[in-house]
């Protein structure tokens, strides 16, 4: 009989829980952080104190909209990493006193394979092989999905993640945090051949962003010594030009990955593939390709519980429990 799974994700700064009944998403509520705005980036003591806050409240409102008596739950899923440590612990304890109290398994997610299997919430859903290009606060990788258990990360970042590049550049044009969904805002109204950074790049199927961020701040300098309103003035083209270059990057290595390994099918997840540049860029591609592509509603690309209960539906069906000694791991990787 196909379970029914509440499942809590608390890895950043989104306290979220979903429940799954038969492999279908009920709800996905999720309460946002405003606390680290001001900070230009997430704040670790702040980000574990508000998932403490929310959660009761959060898991609560789940289980009421999907109408389910907690007794009718087979299992609860929680995120175990990657991601910051206090914001785990939250998750993984509140995960194992309900469990404990209800008297029913335990299941582990990987929060970046949660992002790929974010693919099978809707349809039209990927068919195996796929590949996928994961792009995060946190991460950026090309993962290669042989099935729902069974992926390969075949090239990431060396450094910088593609959302903290967004994010810093944000930063350093003085909008609040997270600048992603605001770069891409005003990047809709410049000309994205307007100014060009200088980057460093990597071979293979691995990217390097910190470059880029180097790049952006040196020019930002000199530009602000010849005309003190530099940004004021040229905000749209600034952030059309930063997010050209940076979905630019991204696409160089999703063709270089489809020729290697011949895949066509192509997905993209993770906070910043809700990007509207990346995804006309990459509808633009696959036409010309003839890739099949795969690019998840917007709720389901940022950070959500409805792809953690997703996963854990399978690995529900493949009995792929979890011990309640288990611990949060903050760089956990995918496949371990
Ligand atoms: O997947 P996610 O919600 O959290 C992590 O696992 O890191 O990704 C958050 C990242 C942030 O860097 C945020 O600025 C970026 O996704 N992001 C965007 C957009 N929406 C979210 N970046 C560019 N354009 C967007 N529309
Ligand atoms: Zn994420």
């Amino acid at each position: 009989m196909p379970p029914t799974i509440l499942a809590i994700e608390s890895s950043c700064d989104e306290t979220s829980a979903s429940v799954i009944q038969q492999g279908k998403v009920l709800n996905n509520v999720i309460a946002s952080q405003n606390v680290h705005q001001k900070y230009g980036g997430v704040v670790p003591e702040l980000a574990s104190r508000a998932h403490q806050q929310n959660i009761y409240m959060v898991v609560n409102e789940s289980i009421q909209r999907a109408g389910i008596d907690t007794a009718n739950i087979d299992a609860i899923a929680f995120t175990r990493g990657p991601g910051l440590m206090g914001s785990l612990l939250v998750g993984v304890s509140f995960a194992k006193g309900m469990a404990l109290a209800l008297g029913v398994p335990l299941i582990e997610v990987n929060h970046m394979e949660a992002h790929v299997l974010a693919h099978f919430i809707d349809d039209p859903v990927p068919t195996f092989p796929f590949l996928c290009l994961t792009v995060s606060g946190g991460h950026t990788q090309l993962v290669l999905v042989d099935d729902f258990l069974k992926m390969t990360v075949i090239g990431e970042t060396r450094d910088d993640a593609v959302g903290e590049a967004f994010d810093k550049t944000a930063k350093m044009l003085g909008l609040p945090y997270p600048g992603g969904p605001l770069i891409d805002k005003f990047a809709q109204l410049g000309n994205p051949n307007a100014f060009s950074f200088g980057h460093t790049s990597v071979p293979g199927l691995d990217f390097s962003f910190s470059g880029i961020k180097t790049g952006v701040l040196y020019f930002l300098r000199d530009q602000k010594k010849i005309d003190h309103n530099f940004i004021e003035k040229n905000l749209n083209d600034i952030c059309a030009s930063v997010q050209f270059q940076l979905v630019k990057m991204l696409m160089a290595k999703l063709k270089a990955a489809v020729r290697q390994t011949g895949i066509q099918q192509i997905a993209i997840a993770g906070g910043v593939a809700a990007n509207s540049g990346l995804r006309k860029a990459l509808m633009g591609i696959a036409q010309k390709e003839k890739w099949v592509t795969y690019l998840p509603k917007p709720e389901y690309c940022t950070d959500n519980a409805a792809m953690i209960a997703m996963a854990a539906h399978y690995k529900y069906l493949a009995s792929r429990f979890s011990a309640f000694d288990i611990a949060p791991i903050a760089n956990l990787a995918i496949g371990s």
